[in-house]
């Protein structure tokens, strides 16, 4: 198969260029030449390799359900919305190996899952046994491991405890992902509030304050220099947390990745004041923050003091939130959508406006989660030999953007935001996925994707 026509959008810039796709994989990258039968004209459209999120939440199991509407339903959204490949989080029951908590993700995910697919694992126990399954871990192709230094009572690792994982992620040539608020400080905040009667949704943001994402971002950053563990902050949600890690990132001491989340760029804490609806669709951890936050953020990710735009993509549908906001806002699940909308708002709200290039968003969007994610040799750029995830998307379309994914999206931040912008076609892997927007088949075509961190490979 050959595309045809269009202007590849790589890293480097645009390029007027044609694709070759053989067995699953990109054959061949060369000059345009004229369309023969059976090419596909991408003629006035850009050519994309396959989004790669590196943050999501797709069958999480609650009490009360799900998460996401299940991997059926978040892997649809994502295809539709131009990701061919997430990773997302195994997360251990307390005194589950964490060994037989991904082989629980996997049972749930495989045959069921539209995208491809790779797990990062939770840590929340960090007794030498559980520990002991990190390198086997690493070596199975799982190199990512997530710590809580948020949730008193439930996820949270003291900073003790933290260390110690450190030093054991480190000494397998992993990455730690932290998400980096203080729980001490949040669990004061949470009772002063609720002393006062305060339960509503609105108040949640006020339990999780800016001063808690500062402190809990310096600690895990002097740590990471004591242990020299490679260390991603996931969802920075401040200017002010991404300055930090730039800060450090500049004396040197440890590998350090900072991931922005798409609710954090482009949603704002306004929603916590418009209608008790609104706010329960935006409880999310860390919360949503001032608008003039945002626009520094979108500074620090089109110029690289930002890695990689992420969704965090943990969506609860308005019933279930609701539900649970009978016992108080700490008890509504914490979560946000993203997955279908991160290409298409982020270009209409980052390079429409001239905020980004369109080398750099597809560089955010694919190309470094790929490689900070240890896919970096075969998905997130249109490289020959790498697979052939490639997306078409039509830059000024002349027609109107359909909401994606599932139709219940009440509740959801980004129900009626302007967009500009469309995904057409889809292929995974040589397969086409999407065809003029719409999904060709439900057919879980999704692979599990072992990974190699780029430290690891000489
Ligand atoms: O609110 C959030 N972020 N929910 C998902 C869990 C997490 O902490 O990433
Ligand atoms: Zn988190
Ligand atoms: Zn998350």
């Amino acid at each position: 198969m050959n595309i045809r026509g269009g202007t590849l959008i790589t890293r480097d810039g645009p390029v007027e260029g044609d694709i070759t796709v053989a067995d699953g994989r990109i054959s061949a990258v060369e000059p345009r030449k004229p369309l023969s039968d059976g090419d596909v004209d991408a003629t006035g459209l850009w050519v994309l390799p396959g989004g790669v999120d590196p943050h999501t939440h797709f069958g999480m199991p609650l009490s009360g359900g799900i998460s996401s509407l299940g991997w059926r339903n978040s892997s649809t959204a994502a295809l539709l919305g131009g990701t061919t490949t997430v990773v997302d989080f195994a997360n251990p029951a307390v005194g589950e190996p964490l060994g037989a908590a991904v082989q629980r993700w996997r049972d749930m995910a495989d045959g069921t899952i539209l995208c491809d697919y790779g797990l990062h694992v939770t840590v929340t126990d960090t007794s030498p046994e559980r520990l002991a399954e990190i390198p086997g871990l690493v070596s199975v192709g799982l190199p990512t491991f997530k710590g809580f230094l948020a949730y008193k009572g439930r996820l949270m690792l003291s900073a003790a405890h933290m260390k110690t994982l450190m030093a054991a992620v480190r000494e397998a040539g992993g990455l730690l992902l932290v998400h980096a608020e203080d729980g001490e400080m949040n669990a004061v905040a949470e009772k002063v509030l609720l002393d006062l009667g305060r339960i509503g949704p609105s108040y949640h943001p006020d339990a999780h304050p800016a001063e808690s994402e500062e402190k809990a971002v310096a600690e895990v950053l002097a740590l990471a220099a004591e242990t020299g563990c490679p260390l991603e902050i996931v969802h920075i949600s401040l200017a002010r947390s991404a300055e930090l890690l730039n800060t450090a990132r500049a004396a040197g001491h440890a590998s350090l990745v900072g991931e922005v989340c798409l609710h954090h760029l482009m949603a704002d804490d306004s929603l916590y004041q418009a209608g008790h609806e609104a706010a329960l669709g935006a409880i999310c951890s860390p919360p949503l923050r001032p608008r003039e936050n945002g626009d520094g953020l979108w500074d620090m990710l089109a110029d690289g003091r930002l890695d990689m735009l992420a969704t965090d993509h943990c969506e609860f549908p308005l019933a279930v939130k609701a539900r649970a906001a009978g016992g108080g806002f700490p008890a509504v699940p914490n979560g946000c959508g993203g997955v279908g909308e991160r290409l298409v708002l982020s270009y209409t709200q980052g390079v429409a406006t001239g905020r980004m290039t369109p080398a750099r968003w597809i560089d955010t969007l694919a190309t470094r989660p790929a490689e900070l994610m240890g896919l970096g040799d075969r998905k997130g750029a249109l490289t020959p030999g790498f697979d052939a995830d490639i997306v078409l998307f039509d830059p000024e379309p002349s027609y109107r953007w359909e909401p994606l994914g599932p139709s219940d999206r009440a509740g959801s931040i980004w129900a009626g935001l302007p967009a500009r912008g469309v995904v057409k076609d889809v292929w995974l892997r040589g397969t086409r996925v999407v065809q003029g927007g719409r999904l060709v088949s439900n057919t879980p075509g999704g692979c599990f994707l072992p990974r190699l961190l780029n430290s690891r490979k000489d």
